[in-house]
């Protein structure tokens, strides 16, 4: 039987009570698909910063190195650590340590969920560069506190970070419908970004099956809500996807339901699956967050890790359960109870 090593960041909030809920499902998923999750849960998090003085210990990223994949729940408990410093003590530099650049999110209505919008069905991928961009941390502050402060950050874009997130989405793109938008903001920002729409220009003449547009970030904004149907997959830089993302969210129905992989395309490193959403303070270990976006993004790290047909199912599992009302809207059912559904469903 293979055995898939599992390292669990559990996190802040809410995080803890959704990977509870996921994990309960992937071991279902074993159970039936014939394959073992060994896993280790790792107490990083805001409350471990209390204790330590640190998000994660010195040695954190090598123990990770050793895992097949990282399953994250959330991180952040504002209240007492800022968002600045949680962030950067734990998310960020495990995306960065591990190289893992392209970060996956789709957006689409699951069955019976009705999201914002008049569009009858839209299905997206968003491609997220990961490792750079606005990302970067270059930048400084000087004269803190003083009428003379100055305050830079720097977007770094390199031609190793920018062609391989294209490539990646070109490939995405190729396996589904052949589209392929490239946002940016190039009327603008004169230099970054019209380097990666010509970078992308380039590359497309490899891929002549695709095709391709380029539309700015506000744009495209406005078009994932009046006409989200007419994209498939959009590839955009760290901070444009971070925004888009929550967007997507929002037209599938919201956070709830909006997963995301963090994937190192090499393999050289282990990929780290999260959903979207963040630690939730205000309805933390309530038995009422929507485990849909962890356990979708559960479904994403069994696909990952070579468990196509489980992670097939489990999706599956997820719509027969929202095609029944069930977690369709915030308020209806408990974690438990979503949880269950999707279980009896895989199980059935
Ligand atoms: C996300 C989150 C993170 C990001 C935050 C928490 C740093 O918003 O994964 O979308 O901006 O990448
Ligand atoms: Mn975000």
């Amino acid at each position: 039987m293979t055995l898939h090593k599992l390292a669990l960041i559990p996190g802040d909030g809410i995080g803890v009570d959704v990977i509870d809920a996921a994990m309960t499902v992937l071991r279902s998923a074993g159970e039936r698909f014939g394959f073992g999750l060994e896993t280790e849960t790792f107490p990083w998090s805001c409350a471990y910063y209390l204790e330590h003085g640190t998000m994660m210990p010195a040695d954190g990223i090598d123990t990770l190195r050793g895992f097949d994949a990282i399953f994250l729940g959330a991180v952040g408990w504002p209240e007492t650590v800022p968002d600045s410093v949680s962030l950067h003590g734990l998310l960020l530099p495990i995306r960065k340590a591990f190289d893992q650049y392209a970060n996956i999110r789709p957006h689409r209505l699951l069955s019976g969920v009705e999201g914002p919008l008049k569009a009858e069905g839209f299905d997206i991928l968003c491609i997220r560069e990961n490792t750079e961009g606005e990302y970067s941390g270059a930048g400084g502050r000087v004269h803190q506190g003083k009428g003379n402060e100055v305050a830079v950050e720097t977007s770094v874009f390199t031609r190793l970070g920018v062609e391989r997130i294209l490539r990646f989405g070109f490939e995405q793109a190729r396996a589904r419908r052949k589209h392929l938008t490239s946002v940016t903001k190039s009327n603008a920002q004169k230099y970054s970004m019209v380097f990666w729409d010509e970078v992308t220009r380039e590359l497309a003449a490899g891929y002549p099956d695709v095709t391709v547009s380029h539309m700015h970030i506000d744009a495209m904004a406005a078009k994932m809500v009046m006409a989200p149907q007419d994209l498939d997959v959009i590839v955009a830089s760290n901070l444009f996807g971070d925004i888009l993302t929550d967007l997507g969210a929002a037209i599938q129905g919201g956070l709830g339901f909006a997963a995301s992989a963090n994937i190192s395309p090499d393999r050289a490193n282990p990929s780290m699956f999260e959903p979207v959403h963040g630690s939730a303070p205000d309805i933390a270990g309530r038995n009422i967050a929507n485990p849909i976006a962890a356990i979708w993004s559960g479904a994403q790290m069994l696909d990952h890790l070579g468990e196509g047909e489980a992670a097939a199912a489990v999706l599956a599992a997820i719509e027969t359960a929202t095609a029944q009302g069930i977690g369709i809207r915030p308020g209806l059912h408990s974690t438990d109870e979503i949880t269950t559904a999707i279980r009896a469903a895989l199980e059935a």
